[in-house]
């Protein structure tokens, strides 16, 4: 009884029994999270995988109550640390997104502004959390562009998104996501766009983020094998349901949920084994520039 109590108290996030619903004027109400519950862990890195229309995204932007204007809470509840997010006023929720709770949006037009330069978009969210002056504020971001990976942290830091590329974009907004040093990053297909050999730096960038503050990570994907070496647990999603979850190496050796078989057969031709693993700690310590 008390160790469940202390667990639950260490939880950083958890959602109970959420059940979200879409409400569009001219169609049939979408149920887009059916009774699903998800506990996450200071430092803990997740990854919730599922097929298109799942409900992935809903639940990410549900976490910190970005849901669109057509969406309806039916039932359930969220919790960050001792906070009821879904009674939150709009102010203390301010205090948690971006600071507290970082969401890299899947949609990359979302995540980077085209008419600021790069090291400006990092400003903004240093500005909007953390008081400190000009000059502590610029030294900060290039130490945030270096970490990110860029040797040459003054010449991005001017540069605006279309000469950047894909994969630096990308290094951008993780950069962003960080920035305030924040307890967890939600990244909904990070790397969906990239490909294969830049996805995997990406994973390992976070990989190595993830270590080296204690940050907790949901990544999402469709794709089990961008989690294989990053997640240590994974979460499956179907139909706006959780319809497996386990460690990552039980869920590729011994999937059990039939949906869950057929995501890993598929992706059984790009991983050798589970050993992509080694392969990926491996190639963290030398996270290539792109
Ligand atoms: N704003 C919206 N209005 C109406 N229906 C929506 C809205 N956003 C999502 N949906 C529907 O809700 C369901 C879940 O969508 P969601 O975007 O969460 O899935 P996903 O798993 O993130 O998919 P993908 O892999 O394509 O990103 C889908 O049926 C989708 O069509
Ligand atoms: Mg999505």
């Amino acid at each position: 009884m008390r160790f469940s109590e202390n667990a639950v108290a260490e939880l950083l996030v958890r959602v109970e029994q959420l059940s979200v619903t879409y409400l569009p004027d001219s169609d049939q109400p979408i149920r887009a999270l059916d009774s699903v519950s998800l506990e996450i862990r200071p430092g803990e890195r997740i990854g919730i995988l599922g097929e298109s229309g799942s409900g992935k995204s809903t639940l990410a932007a549900a976490i910190l109550r970005l849901l669109p204007g057509d969406a309806r809470y039916d039932s359930g509840t969220i919790r960050f640390r001792d906070q009821d997010v879904l009674t939150l006023s709009e102010s203390a929720l301010r205090q948690i997104r971006g600071a507290a709770i970082a969401l890299i949006p899947q949609e990359p037009a979302l995540a980077l502004n085209p008419v600021i330069r790069a090291g400006d978009q990092i400003s903004e969210v240093l500005r909007a959390h953390l008081p400190m002056s000009r000059r502590d504020r610029k030294a900060r971001i290039e130490e945030l562009l270096t970490e990110v990976g860029f040797d040459q942290p003054q010449s991005i830091y001017t540069a605006y998104p279309h000469q950047l590329s894909g994969g630096q974009r990308q290094r951008i907004v993780i950069a962003q996501a960080i920035a305030c040093k924040p307890q967890l990053v939600i990244a909904d297909e990070a790397t969906s766009k990239l490909d294969a050999s830049l996805q995997a730096e990406i994973m390992n960038l976070m990989l190595q983020i993830s270590r080296r503050y204690g940050m907790a990570f949901v990544v999402i994907s469709h794709d089990p094998t961008v989690l294989a070496g990053f997640a240590e647990r994974i979460v499956v999603m179907q139909a706006g349901r959780i319809v497996e979850e386990g460690r990552t190496t039980d869920i590729f050796r011994r999937p059990v949920h039939p949906y869950t078989k057929a995501l890993v057969r598929l992706s059984a031709r790009h991983l050798s084994n589970i050993g992509t693993r080694i392969r990926f700690e491996t190639a963290a310590s030398e996270v290539a520039h792109s």
